[in-house]
């Protein structure tokens, strides 16, 4: 039985003995503070929770945590006005995992200042489907309108597009008026990106040739997942004014290009970090996602749900590039 004194999370130790983490027993006064606590419904895997979980990636600044970068779940007691018992709430990134105690857990203690309520228009389950992920693929386009990307500049590229959040963007860019072009390892999915909305689904090494200065600009802009080379092609190939959105590195962190794109076609480069963002752009993400953003096939990109227990098998699968879709974790009834 769940109690303040005894309940289970997934913690990651970095010590004598190396990294380690598991499921242990806790009680709430060894999580970080906060004003609120939460019973956790359900959370999500991230690339970023495969890196922490499997000690790669220097993704905890202090161990040990409770790993997991998002969470959902009711308010069980809060001193802060704002929330009160009963409550559902969501909370991604804000240092979940990193800096303070994760969602990988059956009770979450957290500020209020990092907690969304739950938008109407979601439920829990959906918004961990969402989760870093989709809200990652939300702020990518809500920061490319603001600086001027409309459908008109042409088709959106997205990278690691059967990842968690290549499938969502997909959806939430197409939701939202734009052609995306679906870049992929896995063209024998490219039925099921159709569906999601992809116009078009071409194969990972389109963009993977060293690239000239400038290319043909056949995208009007783009979400990246990738970096590296892909990176470079993207910038060498984005239409006047176009934006391309970084938010990945799973084909590495080094990207060499040019000036050309930037002074030539003013081609701008937009650097998402979802974990930081700020409140108010939280919210506005979060109202969309909710409401004109959210994608139809919602249910569809959850292609897993998992317990706690069966973390560790998971992290693997996603470090390999070989993951499809989201990865639910399943915490508490
Ligand atoms: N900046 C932020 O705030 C933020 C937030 C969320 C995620 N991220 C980052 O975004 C990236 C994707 O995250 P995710 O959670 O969606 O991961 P994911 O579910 O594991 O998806 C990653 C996808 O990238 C592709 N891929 C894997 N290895 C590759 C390689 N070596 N070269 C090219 N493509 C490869 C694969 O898609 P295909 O087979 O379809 O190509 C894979 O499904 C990660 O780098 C993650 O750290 C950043």
């Amino acid at each position: 039985m769940t109690t303040f004194e005894n309940f289970h999370a997934f913690r990651i130790h970095q010590d004598e003995h190396g990294h380690h983490a598991g499921i242990e027993t806790m009680a709430l006064e060894a999580l970080s503070p906060g004003e609120v606590v939460i019973r956790v419904k359900w959370s999500s895997v991230n690339y970023k929770d495969a890196l922490a979980g499997m000690g790669r990636g220097k993704i905890l600044r202090r161990y040990p945590l409770v790993g997991g970068i998002d969470l959902a779940g009711t308010v069980l007691t809060s001193s802060a006005a704002r929330f009160q018992p009963g409550d559902p709430v969501l909370c991604t990134g804000s240092g979940l995992s990193e800096t303070r105690d994760g969602g990988y857990s059956e009770l979450a203690r957290v500020p209020a200042a990092s907690l969304i309520p739950l938008p109407k228009g979601l439920d829990l389950r959906e918004a961990m489907i969402l989760g870093t992920a989709g809200f990652t693929a939300g702020l990518a386009l809500l920061r490319m309108q603001d600086n001027g990307q409309t459908p008109a500049h042409g088709p959106i590229a997205v990278t690691g597009a059967s990842g968690g959040v290549g499938m969502l963007a997909i959806s939430i860019f197409s939701q939202a008026g734009y052609e995306v072009h679906a870049i992929s390892g896995k063209t024998d999915r490219a039925d099921f990106l159709r569906e999601l909305g992809a116009h078009t689904v071409l194969p990972r090494d389109t963009l993977t040739t060293a690239p000239h200065a400038l290319g043909s600009a056949r995208f009007g802009g783009a979400l990246d997942n990738v970096g590296g080379a892909t990176l470079a092609t993207l910038l060498a190939s984005t239409q006047p004014y176009g934006n391309v959105a970084v938010c990945g590195m799973v084909g590495g962190i080094q990207v060499s290009t040019t000036v050309m794109p930037f002074i030539i076609r003013g081609v701008s480069l937009l650097g998402i970090a979802s974990s930081g963002t700020p409140r108010l752009q939280r919210e506005r993400v979060w109202d969309h996602l909710a409401t004109d953003w959210k994608p139809v096939q919602l249910n569809h990109i959850a292609t897993r749900d998992i317990g706690m227990e069966q973390l560790i098998a998971t992290f693997p699968v996603l470090l390999s590039g070989a993951s499809f879709g989201r990865t639910l974790v399943h915490i508490t009834d």
